[in-house]
């Protein structure tokens, strides 16, 4: 079916959400919000709010509210399942969500086991993002239906086995029979295409939204992305088995340099809390927190909307199509 020239790249993953595009916007804590949430899906892709931005079940509902007033296109919640520092009663964002009339949730870091029935009883859609394929085996186990599968080089939480995108991807697609969406690595359509090549029905991407003109990250912090190589990102946090991708920085390299000395949990927790984030993302001080980032930042070199990326990636991929075809 041609769309203006276009291939249209129509996968059970377009048709479970009710989106023009498998392109799915990753959750980003602080960042990922009504106005980028909204702009991903005005686009024709999926934007994803990430609840933890919010202290409150409350006020994760007004972001929802503000998004259903900039978007009338689906949109979905994520639930990072992951100990926070200020532990907090998910249920009540999740019946948030799903009272506000949010269709599509993510969970995310953990066996979504205990939240499966509240979820269902909601009605709406499950997708759950690992880092394994023991885990996404696990998650179509207790009833998934999508599962997202990240690779090593992504921002974010790429787990503890240090295998690619590349690798995980087609594993993944032959052990499920739900679809697998693949993130990690991916920035443009190429990588989208050899996404779909390798089995995936829909593609993730966190860093490529981070440099956006929608993306609510500091100028300056954007700056330093744009000149950062793929060589520019460093994993922390495996110490305590929770490993991390984020910008290589002089504070990033503290906090490695602390993990080779044996550091404890408590000296940490001070270094990692999520809201000396916060402030390092609004002043942009990229050295003074970790700023989460994916190695494909060396593949981006400008800073489009949110559409541009995502009409680029359709158009780059249906180029790549039409010459394979
Ligand atoms: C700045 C930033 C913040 C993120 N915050 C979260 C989060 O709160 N919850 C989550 O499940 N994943 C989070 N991620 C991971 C992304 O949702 C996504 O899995 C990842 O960015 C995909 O890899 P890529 O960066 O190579 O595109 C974050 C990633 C970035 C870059």
């Amino acid at each position: 079916m041609p769309d203006g020239g276009l291939t249209v790249f129509q996968t059970r993953i377009t048709k479970m959400f009710g989106i023009k595009y498998p392109i799915i916007q990753g959750a980003m804590m602080w960042l990922s919000r009504a106005e980028m949430v909204a702009a991903v899906s005005n686009a024709g892709g999926l934007g994803i709010m990430a609840s933890l931005t919010f202290p409150t079940a409350k006020e994760l509902r007004e972001e929802i509210r503000k998004t259903k007033s900039l978007t009338d296109k689906p949109f979905a919640v994520n639930i990072t399942l992951l100990p926070t520092i200020r532990p907090r009663s998910l249920e009540e964002y999740i019946a948030a969500a799903i009272e506000e009339g949010v269709t599509i949730i993510e969970t995310a870091g953990r066996n979504p086991r205990q939240y499966m029935k509240q979820l269902r009883e909601g009605g709406v859609k499950i997708m759950h993002k690992v880092a394994s394929v023991k885990a996404a085996r696990t998650a179509e186990k207790v009833g998934v239906d999508a599962v997202t599968i990240v690779g090593f080089e992504e921002g974010g939480n790429p787990g503890m086995d240090d295998v690619t995108t590349l690798v995980l991807v087609p594993r993944t697609v032959d052990e499920l029979s739900i679809p697998v969406i693949a993130g990690g690595g991916i920035g443009d359509g190429r990588g989208f295409m050899a996404a779909l090549s390798l089995g995936a029905e829909g593609v993730l991407m966190g860093t490529r939204f981070m440099l956006s003109q929608e993306c609510p990250l500091h100028p300056d912090i954007k700056q330093r992305l744009l000149e950062a190589s793929e060589k520019d990102t460093l994993m922390i946090m495996r110490s305590i088995k929770n490993p991390e991708r984020v910008v290589a920085t002089a504070f990033a390299q503290r906090i490695l340099e602390m993990e080779e000395r044996g550091t404890t949990l408590e000296e940490l927790l001070p270094l990692i809390d999520g809201l000396r984030q916060k402030r390092a993302l609004d002043k942009g001080a990229a050295d003074e927190a970790m700023i989460p980032c994916g190695q494909v930042v060396g593949l981006l070199s400008d800073l489009p909307t949110v559409k541009e990326i995502i009409d680029g990636i359709i158009k780059e991929a249906s180029t790549i199509a039409k010459r394979q075809s």
